[in-house]
């Protein structure tokens, strides 16, 4: 089979694709053939060494997958080869095949596209796990999102709109205006508007219900000013981080000075709260689990249906990379590794 591989920290022109053994299941494992992968902006950190959770090079990276079982190990009933199935593998996803734990595995109903599958672990799964699981998010609440029109911000849009929410405000570049308006959301022109501000002229001077930060720096404390008292903040990326296809220590560096550090006692008397999110080191396979679960039965009804970009063949995943370094996808960018 074939598979993907970052042999050391670097730009796209880094990545190689390389042929290797079959992987066989292990007891508890399930094996997947692979028709589809996602792309996560995970997967650039991590192509440029600024993720501190990844294997030592050389690996192959890959969060998610949507593809066929065709290997089942000792002790796994709940699926049979041949199913269609969604599944998050946390590394080794952009391969033809991949071996993963069976509670990381959710069957899906033939209704369901390998593109719209592939599009849910990472994606709904965070935007699930932030407001549902951690938010307890009710009907009439207001939420704040950055990167409104990429893989996370579609998804919490589609969520939000499930979940009945009043408002929803949305930053990303200009040129996607239409498109972040079209998903239901204000759009903010960062550029443009301070989006404190319209979170705070949008709810009558008090701050949105939810704030979801995947920036980072300085730009986390001006989503921690855009919550009302009781409201609620996500920090669980470091986009600011990066800039480009290379690595950049002066932007490194730049977000982590601009950290803010939270006052408890400031907590406590706004009666705020700030979730650190990492679905790749969440340790409760029942709880993600539960997420994946509920998300599978919200695709079947339509509640949710995930905003596919479009779909690179495997060999280009550079290319597929570099349209998410330069800022343009709407919605979800994949990995065709179906056989040809
Ligand atoms: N902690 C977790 O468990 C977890 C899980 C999933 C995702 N995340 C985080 O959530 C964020 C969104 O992830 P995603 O996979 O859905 O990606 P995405 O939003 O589809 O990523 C691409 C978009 O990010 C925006 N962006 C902001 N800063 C950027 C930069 N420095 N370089 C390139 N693009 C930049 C761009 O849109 P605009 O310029 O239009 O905004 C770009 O189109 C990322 O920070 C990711 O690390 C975290």
């Amino acid at each position: 089979m074939k598979k993907i591989v970052y042999p050391r920290a670097g730009g796209v022109e880094t990545i190689e694709i390389v042929e290797a053994e079959d992987p066989t299941p292990a007891r508890g494992e399930v094996c997947v053939r692979v028709h589809r992968a996602g792309v996560n902006f995970a997967e650039l950190m991590m192509r440029q060494g600024l993720y501190g959770s990844s294997p030592d090079y050389p690996f192959t990276p890959g969060y998610e997958t949507a593809g066929e079982v065709i290997g089942l190990g000792e002790g796994v009933d709940s699926l049979r080869k041949g199913d269609r199935v969604l599944a998050m593998t946390g590394f080794g996803g952009y391969a033809e095949k991949v071996c993963l734990d069976a509670r990381r595995v959710v069957k899906i109903p033939d209704s369901v596209s390998f593109d719209q599958a592939a599009a849910i672990p990472v994606t709904y799964g965070t935007s699930y796990h932030m407001l549902v699981h951690l938010g307890r998010m009710v009907r009439g609440e207001t939420v704040l999102i950055h990167h409104a029109a990429g893989g996370v911000g579609t998804a919490v849009a589609q969520i939000c709109n499930a979940l009945g929410a009043s408002l929803v405000i949305g930053t990303a570049s200009a040129p996607k205006r239409d498109f972040v308006e079209s998903l239901g959301m204000r759009f903010v022109d960062r550029g443009e508007e301070d989006f404190v501000d319209v979170c705070k002229s949008m709810t009558g001077g008090k701050g949105v219900h939810h704030a979801i930060d995947p920036v980072g720096g300085k730009h986390l404390l001006r989503s921690y000013k855009s919550l009302r008292k009781g409201g609620k903040l996500y920090y669980f990326g470091a986009s600011a981080a990066v800039k480009g296809n290379k690595r950049s220590r002066i932007s490194e560096f730049r977000m982590w000075w601009g950290m803010p550090r939270f006052d408890p006692l400031k907590l406590m008397i706004s009666n705020k709260a700030v979730f650190g999110v990492h679905m790749g080191l969440l340790e409760d396979e029942s709880v993600f689990k539960g997420h994946l679960d509920d998300l599978s039965r919200m695709l079947s009804d339509g509640e949710i249906d995930p905003v596919i970009d479009g779909v690179w063949r495997f060999e280009e995943v550079a290319d597929a990379q570099m349209h998410m370094h330069d800022r343009k996808n709407k919605g979800k960018v994949l990995l065709d590794f179906s056989p040809q």
